[in-house]
């Protein structure tokens, strides 16, 4: 993502819900999916496939919640420690999902952004995640960000390396270093951080996703496996946040 003007953080133009002041930014665990194939009988790869299935209706449900950024958490750098049936069949469909899809969330307006690192990636599926990035950059209806071979601890150690490379190069200045810079070097550079997290099928964890970034978010942890989730949940969630006091370490009266 280079280059990128900052984000913008003004609420999505079309929300529809009146008077709701919901998360403009949501951030999803996307967990479940084997234990919810397993509960048919049927292979951990089935529920995947049920879960990329997901992914759309919730897309196409935000402008209508004011969510202008939703970012999804689909491989992790940990996943690699799956079987190696599980993982190709992951990278499959990921392949197939950019393909099918490229064409509609472009239609729909929806700017779409991977992070992660891409080095360890097979390169046919790095040449479609960019050309997803290329087609549709000039999109801002909703901002798809896909998390793929990302662990917030990687992305802080790589962020680190270029930081510590600036520093060697005398672009950057030790002293100079603060809040402000990290953020500049991460995946998630040109994103706000995530106003919600939201991890679904019971688990209380963040499991290594955004940890710099969600510092402040408010969190929604849900029994509901990912391939049910559904619109009207993610409406439900975005209300009840609506209705929390974020205080960012301020008192308020
Ligand atoms: C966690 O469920 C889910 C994953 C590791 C993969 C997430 C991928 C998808 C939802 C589908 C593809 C997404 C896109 C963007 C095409 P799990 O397998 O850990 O479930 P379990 O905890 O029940 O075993």
């Amino acid at each position: 993502m280079p280059n990128e003007p900052a984000h913008d953080l003004s609420p999505s133009q079309e929300t529809a819900v009146p008077g709701f002041a919901g998360p403009g930014h949501v951030a999803i665990i996307m967990d479940g999916n084997g234990r919810w194939a397993k509960a048919r009988g049927r292979p951990r790869l089935f529920g995947h496939h049920a879960g990329a299935q997901r992914v759309r209706e919730v897309v196409e449900c935000c402008p209508r919640l004011g969510i202008k950024y939703l970012t999804i958490f689909a491989f992790s750098t940990e996943n690699w420690k799956r079987t190696q049936v599980e993982v190709a069949g992951l990278m499959s469909l990921f392949r197939r999902y950019i393909a099918k899809e490229l064409r509609e969330l472009d239609a729909e307006q929806v700017r779409v952004r991977f992070i992660g690192d891409r080095v360890r990636l097979d390169q046919k599926l790095v040449k479609l995640m960019d050309e997803m990035e290329e087609v549709t950059r000039n999109n801002d209806r909703v901002h798809l960000t896909i998390a793929l071979n990302y662990g917030a601890r990687d992305e802080v150690a790589r962020a680190t390396r270029r930081l510590a490379q600036d520093v060697a190069d005398g672009v950057l200045l030790p002293e100079h270093v603060d809040e402000e810079t990290l953020p500049r070097y991460l995946d998630t550079r040109v994103l706000p951080d995530p106003d919600l997290v939201i991890r679904t099928s019971g688990e209380a964890r963040i499991s290594n996703f955004l940890l710099w970034q969600s510092a402040y978010s408010e969190y929604e942890f849900i029994d509901t496996l990912w391939p049910d989730f559904t619109a009207a949940e993610l409406e439900r969630l975005c209300r009840s946040y609506g209705a929390r006091d974020r205080r960012f370490g301020a008192v308020t009266t």
